[in-house]
């Protein structure tokens, strides 16, 4: 029985709520599958942290962390802090300081629980999303001149290495390779000739290594409209950093709410730990009420169990998703009338139900 050491931030508004149904879903997992329990460190790092202290996290944020097997996060925002301050405060440090370079996202229809394009139902939504997580347009470098004069300038690089689309198409063209062997790759080649000419070249050197895998590369705009006309031919996808964060915005709208779409960012080298967080963000307006819905926050702890080796005990979170999903109890932005205690207590009891007699 291994013990596994996660480092929880819950964060504000209902990751704090969502984040405890996830620790009970992961519990019980691994009471169920007899091979781990779970010790966890828990983190104020928040913005009423920043309120207090002026900053996200402490000057030594990440060598806190850096011990953890896995960081597990809620989500962090809240009115009265600006938007770039605590993403720039915390989650991006994290990202970049521990080089998790891929950011996971499953996008899939779940049974009984409806998304918003007609006709399509589970069998024809299945998408696994690569977005770049450390690079490309969010590489933070640029800055302001003559702010509120009529001359105001803003400029905002993107950088690509060869090094850091590389290692991403990698990942990604393994992860078609396990899965239905497509690629999808999101470019602008057209407008971008710099940097997305170089992107396509470098996926196209590296799918050289995967002759098995048809990689196909697709101007980003075109690619949203495929994600809604025909996702049935879409398997892996992987994308920059912003495109990424745009189309996986996208794939988690097609599964029917943001209380489902769950996200990993990994450090695949496993050189520093991994975290894995709800995609959906503070939900300011429903925090407080216990009706924000954990699915998304269990499904990222699925892709924990996943990381970490369990994955026996992966898949019974997964499949206590789908009968949950199908038999409810639903939070209120699936129609139902369940408190995420109610919906986290189902989904644990559902693991539970599978124990092997
Ligand atoms: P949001 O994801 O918090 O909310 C968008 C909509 O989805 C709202 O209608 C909300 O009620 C609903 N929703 C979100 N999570 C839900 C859940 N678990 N169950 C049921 N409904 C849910 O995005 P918004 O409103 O744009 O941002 C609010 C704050 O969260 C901002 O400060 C933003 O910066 C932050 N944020 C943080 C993220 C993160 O920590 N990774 C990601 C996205 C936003
Ligand atoms: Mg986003």
């Amino acid at each position: 029985m291994q013990t596994l050491h996660i480092a929880v931030i819950p964060g504000d508004g209902v990751g704090q709520e969502v984040i405890p149904e996830g620790l009970r879903v992961l519990r019980r997992a691994g009471e169920v599958t007899d091979s781990f329990r779970i010790e966890t460190r828990e983190y104020p790092w928040s913005c009423e942290y920043y309120l207090a202290t002026g900053r996200m996290m402490p000057d030594d944020g990440l060598r806190q962390l850096e011990d953890a097997d896995a960081i597990y996060l809620g989500a962090v925002g809240f009115p009265g802090v600006p938007d770039h301050v605590s993403l720039w405060g915390l989650l991006l440090p994290i990202r970049k300081g521990f080089d998790q370079y891929v950011n996971l996202r499953p996008v899939e229809l779940l049974d009984g629980i409806p998304g918003p394009l007609r006709d399509r139902g589970p069998g024809d939504v299945d998408i696994l999303c690569i977005r770049e997580n450390t690079e490309g347009e969010y590489s933070g470098l640029g800055g302001r001149s003559g702010a509120g004069t009529p001359n105001e300038i803003a400029i905002q690089t993107s950088l690509f290495t060869r090094r850091g689309v590389e290692r991403i198409a990698r990942y990604a063209l393994e992860q078609a390779r396990s899965r239905r062997k497509q690629l999808a790759s999101a470019t602008k080649s057209n407008a971008l000739q710099y940097t997305a000419v170089m992107w396509d070249e470098v996926v196209a050197d590296v799918a050289r290594d995967y002759p098995d895998v048809t990689v196909t590369p697709y101007h980003v705009d075109a690619l949203a409209a495929r994600f809604v006309t025909a996702p049935d031919t879409l398997d892996v996808v992987v994308g920059s950093n912003l495109f990424g964060d745009i189309l996986t915005d996208l794939g988690g709208a097609l599964q029917g709410s943001l209380g489902l779409p769950a996200s990993a960012n990994l450090n695949p080298e496993r050189t520093h730990p991994s975290m894995f967080e709800p995609v959906h963000g503070s939900a300011p307006r429903r925090a407080g009420q216990g009706v924000a819905n954990p699915m998304a926050t269990v499904w990222a702890g699925k892709l924990m169990l996943d990381h970490l080796g369990e994955t026996e005990a992966a898949g019974l979170v997964m499949d206590a998703l789908r009968s949950v999903g199908r038999s409810g109890p639903r939070t209120r932005d699936l129609g139902g009338t369940a408190t995420t205690i109610d919906v986290g207590t189902a989904i644990a009891d559902a693991v539970g139900a599978q124990a092997p007699a």
